[in-house]
């Protein structure tokens, strides 16, 4: 059952999914000693990244990894990379051996075969195994994609890779790396978050029947949280 909160405002969701990320982090090290936590680029989660970078503590243990990222260079303003590095690593400090970015700048096949690769080897899997995050925070689009699954794209079909290039992003720009849709079901909790009432209708299908052409409802429901705020809520099920 997928757990919905919805908050008055962008500030009380940044608020509230800061603490569910270190939660997660301190539970992943109780259980792990260390905590895999994928990120999303897009303009909601930035707050959140601004709060967890005013507080290094509550990120100690954790390593950094990226569940999309746009074929620009590091030091681009379309990287998310370079979203996170201005909100959250700059200003918490954390050193470069906690952080995996995605080389967006190799293109989307070389960045992703690169970043799977990198994956397999520091959460120790062998080929066709899946890997195992501790929390993916997404954002999701008016569309319903999220990371960089679009609705209808074939990436969806993915069942083995970890890792996937795309050339064709309906949202600028349109070549990205993107984690596949086994890893970000695989992930021991996925954290969603989604701001103003141009996600109301993507929510809603989020909720809806498991389709292709909505990707954020292939998402595994059960590890799934969802913070909002009023504005994105979808209407309560109709009690009648
Ligand atoms: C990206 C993101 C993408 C984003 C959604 C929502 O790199 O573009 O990872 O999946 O989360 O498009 O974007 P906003 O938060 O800006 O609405």
């Amino acid at each position: 059952m997928t757990r919905l909160t919805s908050c008055p405002d962008a500030e009380s969701v940044a608020e509230r999914a800061a603490t569910h990320v270190r939660r997660a982090i301190e539970q992943a090290r109780a259980e792990r000693d260390v905590a895999h936590v994928a990120l999303s680029g897009g303009g909601t989660p930035q707050l959140t990244y601004r709060l967890l970078g005013e507080d290094p503590e509550g990120l100690r243990s954790a390593e950094l990894w990226f569940a999309d990222e746009r074929c620009v260079a590091p030091e681009d303003p379309d990287s998310n990379y370079r979203l996170v590095s201005d909100a959250l690593l700059g200003p918490a400090g954390i050193a470069a051996e906690r952080v995996h970015r995605m080389r967006g700048e190799l293109g989307p096949a070389a960045g992703a075969r690169e970043y799977e690769g990198e994956l397999r080897e520091r959460l120790g899997t062998g080929p066709g195994e899946l890997i195992t995050l501790d929390l993916v925070l997404l954002g999701i689009g008016p569309d319903g994609h999220v990371a960089s699954l679009f609705p209808g794209s074939a990436a969806l079909a993915e069942e083995h890779l970890l890792c996937l290039g795309v050339e064709d992003s309906p949202k600028p720009p349109p070549e990205r790396i993107t984690l596949s849709l086994p890893v970000l079901r695989a992930a021991r909790g996925c954290l969603l978050l989604a701001t103003g009432a141009s996600k109301a209708d993507a929510l809603a299908g989020m909720l809806g029947e498991p389709t292709a052409s909505v990707p954020a409802s292939l998402l595994r429901r059960e590890r799934l949280t969802v913070i909002t705020d009023d504005a994105a809520a979808p209407p309560p099920p109709n009690r009648g």
